[in-house]
């Protein structure tokens, strides 16, 4: 355990010290990688792929037979739980058949169940395939070093229609009680999303634009759950049906080089979001969709984001928090070296009336943005049906900075917003280098700021006179906000 973490810290350090060295040039670079199909193999530290021998690395040691008082087994060089075969559970050994029509469901859990018992096993998806595989919960604990590893295409059935009854519709793959854990590959996971975007109850969906009421699940493509020592790398993850990507209660998780896309209008499908989860790197992705593009729920700390470009999206979005007063906790959050273009918002944090908690120590510096609706905005009465009524407490925002924020906005919005609550005032806003000019078009509406204390240590384009210098006189009672 110890060991791993050391290791994970390790990987995170070298990533940012390369990053720094060429934060440039590494951004451009990341578009260029995630369009050829070869990216995993610019990338030996994260996973091994197919054409890298794993059994002659030390790092893979033979796998311990699972009971020794089995008799030998036969010479079989198709037996797929043949320990000299480097580990590598191909579902293809296991009747999967990978023609996209074919529910190759059992095979995949069938090779699950055998890596998860070996060390370092391999569940392999290989290339030249299309496999189809229904609602399933790959589950461990399993011996450490458990890849799943995805080279051809891996696709949930199409649509709310083909959906069996059964299977729940909230969740398609799910990642569950898993230590030291690797996704990775050269392949494409296809979320199928089209037909339940278009159900009536979607926004706008509905006969003539309108949104039908009812219950309107749809499924997560990828969730990890209450996991630790995580690895998602290389992938590419496009058209879920709802969130692309959830992590929740989760601690010690990496991703690096994935690649997530669906269509600007697509209703919900975030791209990456995380809750109740610590100890978090995304580094060196491209997201674009029809919601956030990393959304941060309650309960998350020590989260690091960097050299990451988002859109068309709903930008990064810490929130929403304290939803039916609940208490929400968010700290040491920092995003660096983003891109962020054509989409709805840019860094936002949004909380409901009435939460108690905090949200302190958020860093935003060195990011660029193109034709960004609400750039920055802090909204503190998030609501979605708007008759939400102004309550007595909410959820403490401190200590935010924004570091060199430049580029364009969307005239429809004011640049710079930061509405914090009545009962509770937004303090330590720190503004440093944000210039932002108007895509097209003159301004509109000037920067706005209620109840917002902090400082300006350059002056910022467009001037924000709103922002209140020092501390609020009354900060009311301190332990709604502990933490
Ligand atoms: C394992 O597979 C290899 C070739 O893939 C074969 O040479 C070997 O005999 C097999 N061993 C066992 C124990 O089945
Ligand atoms: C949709 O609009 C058309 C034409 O305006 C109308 O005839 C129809 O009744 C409407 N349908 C619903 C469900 O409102
Ligand atoms: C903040 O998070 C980073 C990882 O993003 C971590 O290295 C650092 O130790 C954290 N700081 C504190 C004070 O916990
Ligand atoms: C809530 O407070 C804000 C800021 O004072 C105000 O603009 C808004 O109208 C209030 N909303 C309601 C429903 O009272
Ligand atoms: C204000 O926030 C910055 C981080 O943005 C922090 O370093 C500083 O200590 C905070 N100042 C106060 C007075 O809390």
């Amino acid at each position: 355990m110890e060991i791993r973490r050391d290791l994970m810290l390790l990987w995170i350090v070298t990533i940012l010290l390369f990053q720094n060295a060429s934060n440039v040039e590494g951004r451009h670079q990341v578009i260029k990688k995630h369009k050829k199909k070869s990216s995993s193999k610019g990338s030996p530290a994260y996973a091994p792929s197919p054409e890298e021998p794993i059994s002659q690395s030390p790092n893979y040691p033979p796998p311990v037979p699972s009971d020794p008082s089995d008799p030998p087994a036969p010479e079989d060089p198709n037996d797929p739980t043949n320990s000299s075969k480097n580990c590598i559970f191909d579902v293809t050994s296991y009747g999967a058949v990978g023609d996209g029509e074919t529910d190759d469901t059992a095979a995949f859990t069938a090779a699950w169940k055998e890596a998860c018992q070996v060390e370092s096993g391999v569940v392999l998806a290989p290339e030249d395939h299309v496999f189809t595989i229904t609602s399933t919960i790959f589950s461990g604990p399993c011996k450490p070093g458990l890849v799943f590893q995805v080279d051809g295409v891996l696709m949930p059935p199409n649509g709310p229609d083909c959906w069996p009854k059964s299977d729940s519709n909230k969740q398609w793959l799910v990642f569950y009680r898993l230590d030291d854990m690797t996704f990775t590959g050269t392949g494409t996971i296809e979320g199928n999303g089209k037909d339940w975007w278009e159900l009536p109850c979607k926004p706008h969906r509905g006969p003539n634009g309108s949104t039908l009421p009812g219950p309107c699940n749809s499924p997560a493509l990828i969730r990890f759950f209450m996991s630790s020592n995580l690895v998602v790398s290389g992938l590419r993850i496009q058209n879920s049906p709802q969130f692309h990507m959830k992590f929740d209660g989760c601690e010690g998780v990496l991703i690096d080089k994935l690649s997530i896309s669906s269509p600007k209008l697509s209703p919900n499908t975030d791209g990456i979001h995380i809750e109740n989860t610590k100890s978090v790197g995304i580094y060196n992705s491209v997201i674009g969709n029809g919601d956030d593009c990393i959304s941060i729920g309650p309960g998350c700390s020590n989260v690091d984001i960097e050299a990451i470009t988002c859109g068309p999206s709903h930008g990064i979005s810490i929130g929403s928090l304290g939803v039916h007063n609940s208490r929400a906790c968010v700290s040491n959050i920092t995003v660096r070296n983003a891109i962020i273009k054509d989409s709805d918002n840019g860094l936002r944090i949004k909380t409901w009336q009435g939460g108690t908690g905090s949200v302190t120590g958020i860093s935003f510096e060195n990011i660029q943005m193109e034709n960004v609706r609400n750039s920055i905005i802090i909204d503190q009465y998030y609501c979605l049906t708007k008759a939400c009524r102004n309550e007595t407490s909410a959820v403490y925002l401190a200590d935010v900075a924004y570091r060199n924020i430049k580029g364009t906005y969307d005239v429809r919005s004011p640049p710079i917003h930061f509405a914090c609550s009545d009962s509770v005032a937004c303090t330590n806003i720190t503004m440093s280098e944000v210039e932002l000019l108007p895509y097209e078009g003159v301004l509109v509406d000037d920067p706005f700021c209620w109840n917002a204390y902090g400082n300006q240590e350059t002056l910022t384009i467009p001037p924000i006179d709103c922002l209140q210098e020092g501390m609020p006189q009354k900060l009311a009672e301190s332990s709604l906000y502990d933490c």
